[in-house]
């Protein structure tokens, strides 16, 4: 498999910029959030357990995650091409992948953005429940609660783990198990950087660009 990793900062846009890179089929895409929303939804066992942590802004434990992971990653044929948007968010996570050369990264990319646009973009997202597409308050024509422009689903949702105080600790912990990946990766020298400080657009041509 050819997997690529998204690393960055709640709010650095890798779930935005993953699902457009996703959206021709040729690339599978894992958001580890994304499949814990859907678990709390579904109100499975692991779900009921993610939504104490998630609500919090902690991590869930590595040994959860790992097995979530590897569940996802072990049907697929050698040839997929695939990203991860959210995992591996320790060193732990990252070794558990590099351990079978079946699943072991080719790239991570940093997306790399100041904290006060982070703070700005995840207090202002408002998601709609039935597609998954995200809005920033700024910018919808509608009010909150109104339809979504991509699916005309008419629930648009404030995450739980985006209120102020959550997001500062989402933040903080980020930071604190950031630097360790950089340095695995930068160690393996697999590592490349983007600015994510740009249109939308802009970083997805830099990331096409980076990835072939
Ligand atoms: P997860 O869902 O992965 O949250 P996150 O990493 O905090 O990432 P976000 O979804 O908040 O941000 P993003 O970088 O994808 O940005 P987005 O594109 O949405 O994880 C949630 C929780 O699950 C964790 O806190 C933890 O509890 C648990 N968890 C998940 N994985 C785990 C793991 N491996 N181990 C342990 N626990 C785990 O963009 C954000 C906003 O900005 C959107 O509104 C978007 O429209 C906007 N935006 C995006 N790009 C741009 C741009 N270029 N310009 C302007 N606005 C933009």
């Amino acid at each position: 498999m050819r997997i690529t990793v998204f690393l960055g900062a709640p709010g650095s846009g890798k779930g935005t910029q993953a699902k457009r890179l996703a959206e021709d089929g040729l690339v599978h895409h894992f958001s580890t959030g994304d499949m814990l929303r859907a678990a709390i939804a579904a109100g499975s066992e692991i779900g009921l357990k993610a939504k104490v942590y998630i609500d919090k802004g902690e991590l869930l434990p590595d040994d959860v995650m790992i097995e979530l992971i590897n569940k996802a990653l072990n049907p697929l044929p050698d040839s997929s091409k695939v990203i991860l948007d959210g995992f591996p968010r320790t060193v732990a996570q990252a070794e558990a992948l590099d351990k079978s050369p079946r699943s072991r990264v080719s790239e991570a990319i940093m997306f790399e953005i100041p904290e006060e646009i982070l703070v700005k973009r995840l207090t202002g997202r408002r998601v709609c429940k039935k597609c998954g597409s995200s809005f920033h308050v700024e910018f919808m024509p509608f009010e909150p609660g109104k339809s979504c422009q991509d699916c005309k689903g008419e629930f648009l949702y404030q995450r739980t783990d985006d209120s102020a105080d959550v997001v500062g600790r989402r933040l903080s912990i980020f930071k604190t198990q950031n630097e360790g990946l950089l340095s695995y990766y930068s160690r393996l020298g697999n590592l490349k950087k983007i600015d994510a400080n740009k249109q939308v657009d802009l970083i997805q041509k830099s990331l096409v660009d980076l990835m072939s």
